[in-house]
């Protein structure tokens, strides 16, 4: 039994030398000191024994263990420093290289313009004011002098939202066609006298091309007091054109029809490549289309609570992505919302 005892414990001590990793260490100890191990076999066997041999046969099985748990616990503490070891060289950080570079975003070309937009008409004295996307049929067409069987209903095609619901005044839910509503809520709110600009995100149902998007921008203008007349509206619109593309800007009327304005007008610039003087893009006419104005209509001034007889004004409505079209000469208005990178870094 003692030749056995030495055999297996010289043949374990080999094999835990020889073990490559830990799993293979583990085979080894459960092999040998396990519960069914060769280890334990042995003891096992103590009960065959006469009383003196099982007292040495103890003492020398005991050793046998421990000399063999010690191997194990020694051979466990190798592997892990030759995996430290191996994991510091295959991981090792150069803080000599180069970092990774991250992209970051930038504001939007649209919102630029914004901004810029904002910043001019605030430095003018006017604030920048805010209405619901989702608006009433009553803020977006009653409101502003379009009854609902007028005719003027046809010329912006309205997403309607079926809520099931038709509120007596309200009429039903719409997402807004124009920032105009906000003429009403805002003169609702705050009354005369009125100096705003509102921008904002607006909707039609249209065939998208070129020029036209189904979700678009637009802002608003409204300055309401007691001595307005069109000539401020030239003067804050040329001085605005100007500011804004940097260079001496013209401006003219020409008669539009908005039911919410009376009298009302289109406005046209001097075209910005030729200075007025005609080429390919202005189609030889030396000017720009540019937005609908006109003097605020007296039923619109009474819908916002304000006294007609002693309050005027006037408002415009214009298109944000045109604008910024034409400040960056950009052709075609779907690249706004198109997601393409490309186009976006360009600003
Ligand atoms: C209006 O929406 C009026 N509310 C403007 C107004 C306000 C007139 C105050 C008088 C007083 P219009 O439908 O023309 O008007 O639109 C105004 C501008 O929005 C247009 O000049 C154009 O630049 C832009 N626009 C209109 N439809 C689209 C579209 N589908 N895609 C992109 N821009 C559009």
């Amino acid at each position: 039994m003692r030749d056995t005892l030495d055999q297996l414990q010289k043949q374990a001590l080999s094999e835990i030398e020889a073990a490559k990793d830990k799993e293979a260490l583990y085979k080894v100890e459960v092999a040998y000191l396990g519960r069914k191990g060769a280890l334990t076999d042995i003891f096992k066997q103590f009960a065959t024994l006469p009383v003196e041999e099982k007292k040495t046969m103890g003492v020398l099985c005991n050793e046998a263990k421990n000399t063999l748990m010690l191997a194990v616990e020694k051979k466990t503490a190798e592997l892990e420093n030759k995996d430290l070891h191996a994991r510091l060289t295959s991981e090792h950080l150069d803080l000599t290289l180069p970092g990774v570079k991250r992209p970051a975003g930038h504001i939007h070309p649209l919102s630029q313009v914004q901004h810029e937009v904002e910043e001019i008409f605030n430095q003018m004295g006017f604030s920048v004011m805010d209405g619901p996307e989702i608006e009433s049929e009553y803020y977006n067409f009653e409101g502003l002098n379009i009854p609902e069987h007028h005719p003027a209903r046809d010329m912006q095609d309205t997403f309607f939202i079926e809520t099931g619901v038709t509120d007596k005044k309200h009429g039903r839910l719409v997402l807004r066609t124009h920032t105009s509503p906000v003429q009403v809520r805002t003169l609702e709110r705050f009354g005369a006298p009125m100096r705003a600009i509102v921008p904002g995100r607006t909707f039609r149902n249209e065939a998208t091309d070129a020029s036209h998007e189904h979700t678009f921008h637009q802002v608003e203008g409204l300055m309401v007091d007691t001595h307005i007349s069109i000539a401020d509206l030239k003067g804050v619109m040329q001085t605005f054109l100007s500011r804004l593309f940097g260079k001496d800007v013209l401006v003219r009327f020409r008669p539009g029809y908005f039911p919410f304005v009376e009298p009302g007008m289109e406005l046209d610039f001097s075209c910005l490549l030729c200075d007025g003087k005609g080429c390919r893009v202005c189609k030889h006419t030396g000017w720009m289309e540019f937005m609908g104005c006109g003097m605020v209509h007296p039923s619109v001034l009474r819908a916002g609570g304000v006294d007609e007889r002693k309050y005027q004004g006037w408002a415009f409505g214009l298109g944000l992505e045109r604008l910024a079209m034409m400040r960056y000469d950009i052709d075609d208005i779907r690249l706004f919302q198109g997601g393409d990178l490309r186009f976006l870094q360009q600003f």
